[in-house]
C-alpha cells in the first residue's frame, strides 16, 4: 500500500482521469473525497466504488466558485480529520478558432482550469503547512507545453499551471510540500470523444506509442508524484503523453 493513511482530494473525480486514480488511489489505501461539479456521476461512482470495499466520499464542488472549494474542503475535515494530497484535476474545454472563439467561453475555461486550481491549492495549503507534509499535483497537458490548434483558452491555462506549479514548489518547499504538475497527452475520456474523428487519428500518428493514452496511464503518474517515492521531486512537470516530441 503505497497510501495508506493518506487522505486524497481529487478534484474531477467522478469522469475519466480522475475517476480511474480515485480508484487506483483507494486500492493503494487512500481515503478519498471524489470533488466534481457531476452529481450524478459522482454518487454513482461513490456508491460502486464502496460497494468494492474502498473508502471514497463523493461531494460536489465547482472549482470555479471558491466559497464552493471552501465548503468542500470543510466537508473533508468533517469526514476525514486531515488532508495530506491535492490532485488539482478538473478541467474542461471550449475549443474554437481565435477568429471564433466567444469571449465568454475564454472565460469560463480560465475561471475552470486557472481560478479553480489557484482557488483548491489556496484553499487546502494551510492544512499541509500544519502537518509540515504534503503533496500538490496540477493537472497541465501537451496542449499547454507545445500549443493546440482551436485551444487558445485551454492552452493558456495549461500553460498557466506550470507557472503556478513551479511557483508554488518554490514557495512551499521550505514548508515541506512538493508541488508537480502531469502534463498528458491525448487520453480516451470524455474530452477527447468530443474532437473530430479526422483530429484524433491526426493525433494518434505524431504519438511514437501510436496510441491515445488511458487514464490509468496518468492515473499511474498521479500515484507516483503522491507517494513517498517522489519526495524528492518538486517543481517537476511529467509528461505522459507516449512520446510526442522529444
Ligand atoms: N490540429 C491540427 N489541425 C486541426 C486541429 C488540430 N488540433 N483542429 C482543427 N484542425 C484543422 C482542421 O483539420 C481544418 O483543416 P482543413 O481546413 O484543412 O480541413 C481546420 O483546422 C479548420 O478546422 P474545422 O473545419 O474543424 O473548423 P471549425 O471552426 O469548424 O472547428 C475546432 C474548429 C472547434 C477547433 C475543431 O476543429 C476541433 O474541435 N478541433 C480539435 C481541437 C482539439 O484538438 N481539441 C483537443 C481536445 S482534447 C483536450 O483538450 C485534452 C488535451 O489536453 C489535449
Ligand atoms: P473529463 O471531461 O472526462 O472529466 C473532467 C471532470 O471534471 C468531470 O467529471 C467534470 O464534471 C469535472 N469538472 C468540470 N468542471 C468542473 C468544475 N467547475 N468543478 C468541479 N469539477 C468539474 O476530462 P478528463 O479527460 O478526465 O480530464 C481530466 C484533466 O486532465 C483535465 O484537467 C484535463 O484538462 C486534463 N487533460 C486531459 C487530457 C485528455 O486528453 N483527456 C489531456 C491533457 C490533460
Amino acid at each position: 500500500m503505497r497510501l495508506s493513511e493518506k487522505i486524497t482530494i481529487i478534484t474531477g473525480g467522478a469522469n475519466g482521469i480522475g475517476l480511474a486514480a480515485v480508484r487506483r488511489f483507494a486500492s493503494e489505501g487512500s481515503k478519498v473525497i471524489m470533488a466534481d461539479f457531476d452529481e450524478n456521476a459522482g454518487k454513482e461512482q461513490e456508491q460502486a466504488l464502496r460497494k468494492e470495499g474502498y473508502d471514497v466520499t463523493y461531494v460536489q464542488v465547482n472549482v470555479a466558485d471558491r466559497e464552493s472549494v471552501d465548503q468542500m474542503i470543510g466537508k473533508t475535515i468533517e469526514t476525514y480529520g486531515t488532508i495530506d494530497i491535492l490532485i488539482n484535476n478538473a478541467g474542461i474545454t471550449r475549443d474554437a478558432m481565435l477568429t471564433k472563439m466567444e469571449p465568454a467561453d475564454f472565460q469560463r475555461v480560465l475561471d475552470v482550469n486557472l481560478t479553480g486550481v489557484f482557488n483548491c491549492a489556496q484553499a487546502v495549503i494551510p492544512y499541509l503547512i500544519e502537518k509540515g507534509k504534503g503533496k500538490i499535483i496540477n493537472t497541465s497537458s501537451v496542449s499547454g507545453v507545445y500549443g493546440n490548434v482551436g485551444q487558445t483558452n485551454y492552452a493558456a491555462t495549461k500553460a498557466a499551471v506550470v507557472g503556478m506549479t513551479k511557483t508554488w514548489a518554490k514557495e512551499l518547499g521550505r514548508k515541506g510540500i512538493n508541488v508537480n504538475a502531469v502534463a498528458p497527452g491525448f487520453t480516451a475520456t470524455a474530452m477527447v470523444a468530443k474532437m473530430p474523428e479526422k483530429i484524433i487519428d491526426q493525433m494518434k500518428s505524431v504519438v511514437a506509442l501510436q496510441r491515445l493514452g488511458q487514464p490509468e496511464d496518468i492515473a499511474n503518474a498521479y500515484l507516483f508524484l503522491a507517494s513517498d517515492e517522489s519526495d524528492y521531486v518538486n517543481g517537476h512537470v511529467l509528461h505522459v503523453d507516449g512520446g510526442i516530441m522529444m
